[in-house]
């Protein structure tokens, strides 16, 4: 008899359950919400259970802001490979799999191919990933390839490999799963729906980094149907950050060498551009760029005063939401999206935080003692 059994007889006289399967099992997001979604009976769920990712509230950010309001943090870095991309993957790789496909093929700056090559393998399909060579976070190659794609290393950027991946899929039978594929979207889109669902209503704000700009898209899309179907009441106003060396949305014009820290979102020219201006115009929303040092500072204080590890890239949300904070009206709510786990990028985080290393010790209490300030 464990304490716990013990415990709770004491009080109540009745025998405590312990172990077996829990009551509710989350099943994946397309089967909770399957209404929502194009599948069928016929359509194979390649699924690894993602989706209903934690809705942190962010007390340490919350106290920078004050005036009484609330942040709260999608952790959608808390996904099996790691990264929103998991959303649009189940969708794509499940749909890719219904037509008969074989093989599937992305451009990735690191996340997308890691979440492609897991539900591929996972499905049986083989994956094929374009990337721009030295600009992808170690964890993240490492996924890939352990996973079993076929990594395809360009000495270009992004938007170099999404224009070969795309001109691929149209000669061979090979089926694009980027965000241009309409099936992520509506995949990502569930990310919306789980934080109504956890608020009770939309928020104020949302804050979301942008690359591609497919997930806004999609989360502006997840909000707009939860609102059709009268299960929130309002529309966030929809705030886009992107890194200053690479921020065409912002600027109005592609950008021919982008450079940023946050080599997730190191993309001059975004696929979904025009569905993003769409999103901007419809929500009254704002674009707007943070530098690295911003990221870079924003993804400290989440670590630091909230226990929260996200990639540099996912960091871009809460420095543009600081970088605006007196725009937030008092006592509204606001998410801000993280993206990715901040496990993929080690090198980012050990380059940048050597502060409170100290090498070189004698292995001798009192020399560790003395180090620790005792
Ligand atoms: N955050 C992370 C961690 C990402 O990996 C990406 C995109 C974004 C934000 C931007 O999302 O493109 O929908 O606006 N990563 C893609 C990839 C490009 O290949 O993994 P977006």
């Amino acid at each position: 008899m464990t304490w716990v059994t013990s415990l709770k007889q004491l009080l109540t006289g009745q025998p405590a359950r312990t172990g077996g399967p829990a009551q509710t099992c989350w099943p994946g997001l397309v089967e909770h919400y399957r209404p929502w979604l194009p599948v069928g009976g016929s359509t194979p769920i390649i699924t690894l259970l993602e989706g209903n990712t934690p809705l942190l509230r962010a007390p340490a950010l919350e106290k920078r802001i004050g005036r009484g309001v609330r942040v709260f943090l999608k952790v959608d870095g808390l996904n099996p490979t790691g990264s929103f991309k998991d959303r649009g993957m189940t969708m794509a790789i499940s749909k890719a799999k219904e037509a008969g496909a074989t093989a599937v093929i992305c451009a990735s700056t690191g996340n997308t191919s890691a979440a492609a090559a897991a539900y591929a393998r996972r499905g049986g399909l083989r994956a094929f990933a374009v990337i721009p060579d030295g600009y992808v976070a170690k964890g993240k190659l490492a996924q890939a390839l352990l996973y079993g794609a076929d990594v395809l290393a360009i000495q270009g950027n992004f938007d170099q490999a999404l224009a070969i991946t795309q001109d691929l899929a149209e000669r061979y039978p090979v089926i694009l799963v980027n965000s241009i594929n309409p099936y992520r979207l509506q995949g990502q889109k569930t990310a919306a729906f789980e934080v109504v669902d956890a608020l009770g209503d939309a928020p104020d704000w949302l804050c979301i980094p942008m690359g591609n700009a497919g997930n806004i898209s999609a989360y502006w899309m997840g909000f707009q149907e939860y609102r059709k179907a009268g299960l929130s009441r309002k529309l966030p106003l929809m705030c886009g950050f992107q890194a200053s060396g690479s921020a065409p949305l912002v600027l109005g014009s592609p950008v021919a060498n982008p450079a940023t820290i946050a080599t997730a979102i190191r993309i001059g020219n975004p696929a979904n551009w025009g569905k993003a201006l769409e999103v901007r115009q419809e929500s009254g929303g704002r674009f707007a760029s943070v530098s690295d040092g911003d990221i870079l500072a924003a993804y400290q204080v989440l670590a630091t005063e909230e226990g929260v590890f996200c990639e540099p890239a996912s960091a871009a949300s809460v420095a543009g939401m600081l970088k605006h904070a007196t725009a937030i009206p008092t006592e509204a709510q606001v998410v801000c999206v993280l993206t990715g786990n901040g496990l993929k990028d080690p090198t980012t985080a050990l380059e940048n935080n050597q502060a409170n290393l100290y090498r070189d010790l004698a292995p001798e209490v009192d020399v560790v003692a003395q180090v620790m300030g005792l």
